[in-house]
């Protein structure tokens, strides 16, 4: 059998690969106004980082990628970049507020399917130091500006708390109580949940688990009155910044470390099992549980393949032009398209040739695949008098001026010819 990506990941080419950093930049530039820094942090961690964060749950029990290395030291491929972030505050103890953002390949071992991989891509950001509900506000509206600006439209914010550690442990007892009465309700898996972490079952999607769950205990009704005041708090912060929101108090998140605050963002644009984009909340206690000070945070991260598709089904972010701007052909060797090449691309402009000492229809055949807009013409005539010709591109002429289509420059003219023509054509924004 020949060899191939392993299950589950994939190899992204052009012009994919472009929008999809296209995508990450204009994350950095969001993250960047909001004050948030960049933060590389190993792509595996000791397992202990993880474990210490979520031992009840799929990520972190069933999912990782673990593995010993020749020093025999126990470490996995991180499945999530909160915790990493949460040791590496501990670590390097920043200034407080830590405002962080991130974005780089993540690692689950799940059953792969539309928009779910093994290998997966998130950008995301963390503010550490504050227990103010504005600064939950901060990175959720940081999230929703930077998701509609991608021109997703149906996107939607599901909110809700999850209270403070006392009520989250007071709940899920209520929780597992009344699932264990009606435990012979449920699916089997629905019961492999129960034995592990009764929230989850509250985001089941099976049908058994689901007519049981609807009776449930609310969230709601365990809240601290600070619990209650600081997410009474979040959404007053998020309708002050007119950010629309629906409050789901069947919402729980995959990972265990989440106190107060959680939230969603869905696509409606995508298939209902793998329609959420991104996520996050706040995880005070995460800190010191990695033997940190007691420091809370707040972060979000979101699925950038997700988002890719969202934006997919929705039409829009668009991979950025990767074409060529200028094709040279060169029917006297190679040489000249070597030369006017390199002249023109460290004038910025981009720049492609053919190779091989290809025919004249063969290289001007290349020059129209290529998507470029105009075609330098290098031949012993243009080559003895010092001149290139230059020809617009089928699809790019002009229609006001048609005799423009091919004309001859001055060798020495050429970077400077071009570079006024394109300025021209993209100021006119005619795409020609
Ligand atoms: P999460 O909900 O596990 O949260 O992941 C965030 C997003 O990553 C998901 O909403 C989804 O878009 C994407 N994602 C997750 N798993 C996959 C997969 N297998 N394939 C494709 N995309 C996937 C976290 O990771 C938390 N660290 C978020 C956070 C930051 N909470 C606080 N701060």
């Amino acid at each position: 059998m020949s060899l191939q990506a392993p299950r589950g990941t994939r190899d992204i080419l052009a012009p994919e690969s472009a929008r999809l950093r296209a995508l990450v930049d204009a994350f950095a530039t969001a993250a960047e106004l909001g004050g948030y820094g960049q933060v590389h942090s190993p792509m595996f961690e000791q397992i202990e980082v993880f474990q210490r964060v979520g031992e009840a749950t799929d990520i972190v029990s069933k999912e990782m990628y673990q593995f010993r290395d020749p020093g025999d030291r126990h470490l996995a491929l991180r499945p999530e970049l909160t915790a990493s972030l949460a040791r590496a505050f501990v670590q390097h103890r920043p200034a407080l507020p830590w405002k962080a953002w991130y974005e780089g390949p993540q690692f689950r071992y799940e059953k792969p399917q539309a928009g779910r991989f093994r290998q997966f891509n998130q950008v995301g950001a963390e503010l550490f130091g504050s227990d103010d509900p504005q600064a939950d506000v901060d990175v959720i509206a940081l999230a929703w500006r930077f998701c509609t600006g991608l021109g997703l439209g149906q996107l939607r914010l599901v909110v809700n708390s999850l209270g403070d550690r006392a009520d989250r442990e007071a709940y899920l007892a209520a929780l597992a109580a009344y699932f264990e009465e009606r435990a012979g309700e449920l699916s089997a898996q629905g019961r492999e949940t129960l034995s592990r972490n009764p929230l989850r079952l509250l985001d089941s999607k099976r049908p058994a688990d689901r007519a049981v769950t609807s009776g449930a205990p609310d969230i709601e009704d365990y809240w601290s009155p600070a619990a209650a005041e600081h997410f009474a708090a979040v959404l007053a912060g998020l309708e002050a910044l007119g950010i629309p929101f629906e409050r789901n108090p069947r919402l729980v998140r995959g990972l265990d470390y989440y106190r107060r605050t959680a939230f969603e963002l869905a696509s409606d644009a995508l298939d209902g099992a793998q329609d959420a984009v991104g996520g996050g909340g706040r995880y005070d206690g995460l800190v010191a549980d990695l033997g940190g000070p007691d420091v809370p945070g707040v972060g979000f991260a979101l699925g950038v393949d997700r988002l890719l598709l969202a934006c997919d089904a929705e039409g829009t972010f668009p991979a950025p032009p990767g074409a060529a701007e200028v094709f040279v052909v060169d029917v006297t060797g190679g040489r000249q398209a070597s030369l006017l090449a390199e002249e023109l691309r460290r004038a910025g402009i981009r720049v492609e040739r053919a190779f091989d000492g290809r025919s004249m229809k063969a290289q001007m055949k290349a020059a129209d695949r290529s998507g470029a807009r105009w075609a330098l013409l290098v031949g012993a005539d243009e080559l003895a008098g010092g001149v290139v010709s230059l020809r617009r591109m089928r699809g790019h002429e002009a229609a006001e001026a048609p005799e423009s289509v091919q004309s001859r420059i001055p060798r020495g003219g050429v970077v400077e010819e071009l570079a006024r023509l394109l300025a021209e054509g993209a100021a006119e924004g005619s795409g020609s």
